[in-house]
């Protein structure tokens, strides 16, 4: 079987975010201590995901690249691509076509945070058991806001809809998505919605159809934030600093997170700490490994 792959979607406009968005990517913009794309290119890592497609603005990848280069830093291989204007979710199967070829994808929206005890063990369950699509739910307060999913009586999936007026349950689609081969072949079948859209949640009616959507509840063990509006971000930036504070671990640090995963040597590590003097992510990194 092939290795399975990472997209991870970082383009679109950031218009909730805007005026701070109109020179610069959100997902760019610091969630505490780091940019807000550390947060999703971990939870590919921690998956087990070796091969990573970045797609942005053309604008922004520059920006991408110094922060992440070809990955070869942290022991995996990042490519990038280009998506200029917001053509939807899914136009990621699309433009990464070559990238995937063939193989299953795990696909991450770069705005999503996760954290929670056994995070890791559900990533690396779902990546395991998939068998046509798989999504995390979470339940919210205010599902207008996202892609929901509609369970019966017996909690099999039933219905799927993309920011609904009157949402049929509370259960959030989060951006993190596990699929098998076939949905490049969906991708290229899809038409754009009233919206203008490749709507993720097309795909997802698609696979539900076949009955090959899988589900895993995230229930009270993990927080998730999506952070596309001014009031998510800031509640994930005091988040995160008080877990860090409190736990004294960090959340998303792709140094660490490399580095446990046997992906760099302590000598790579500690290359990557030189000349950081002045920041308390790198602290972290040179006091948990004597650097
Ligand atoms: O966060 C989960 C939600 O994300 C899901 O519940 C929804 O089903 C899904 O449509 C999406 O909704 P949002 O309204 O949050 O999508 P947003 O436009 O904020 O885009 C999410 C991320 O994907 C963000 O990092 C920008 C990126 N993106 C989005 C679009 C539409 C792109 O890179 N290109 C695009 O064309």
């Amino acid at each position: 079987m092939k290795e399975p792959c990472g997209i991870l979607l970082a383009g679109g406009t950031g218009s909730r975010l805007q005026p701070t968005t109109l020179p610069i990517s959100k997902h760019l913009l610091p969630v505490f201590d780091k940019p807000m794309l550390h947060y999703a290119l971990s939870n590919l890592l921690i998956a087990g995901i070796r091969t990573i497609l970045i797609i942005g603005r053309s604008r922004d990848i520059p920006h991408y690249r110094a922060l992440y280069g070809d990955g070869s830093d942290y022991g995996i291989n990042i490519k990038y691509e280009v998506q200029d204007r917001p053509t939807g979710i899914a136009d990621a199967f699309l433009i990464g076509k070559s990238f995937v070829q063939g193989r299953s994808v795990v696909l991450a929206l770069g705005d999503n945070l996760f954290y929670g005890a056994g995070f890791g063990r559900i990533l690396r369950e779902c990546l395991l058991s998939n068998t046509g699509a798989t999504v995390l739910l979470s339940a919210v307060s205010d599902a207008r806001r996202f892609g929901v999913l509609e369970l019966d009586e017996f909690q099999n999936p039933i219905n799927i809809e993309e920011k609904p007026q009157n949402p049929k349950s509370d259960l959030a689609i989060t951006g993190l998505y596990f699929f098998d081969e076939s949905v490049v072949s969906k991708a290229e079948k899809m038409v754009p919605s009233e919206r203008g859209e490749l709507e993720i949640t097309s795909i997802l009616q698609e696979y539900l159809n076949e009955r090959r959507l899988a589900y895993k509840n995230l229930g009270r063990g993990v927080v998730w934030f999506d952070m596309g509006t001014p009031e998510s971000l800031l509640d994930a930036s005091n988040f995160v600093r008080s877990v860090q504070n409190r736990l004294g671990v960090q959340i998303a640090c792709i140094e660490e997170i490399a580095f446990d995963n046997n992906l760099i040597s302590l000598h790579s590590l500690t290359s990557l700490c030189q000349g950081q003097s002045a920041s308390s992510y790198f602290d972290y990194v040179k006091l948990k490994y004597g650097l």
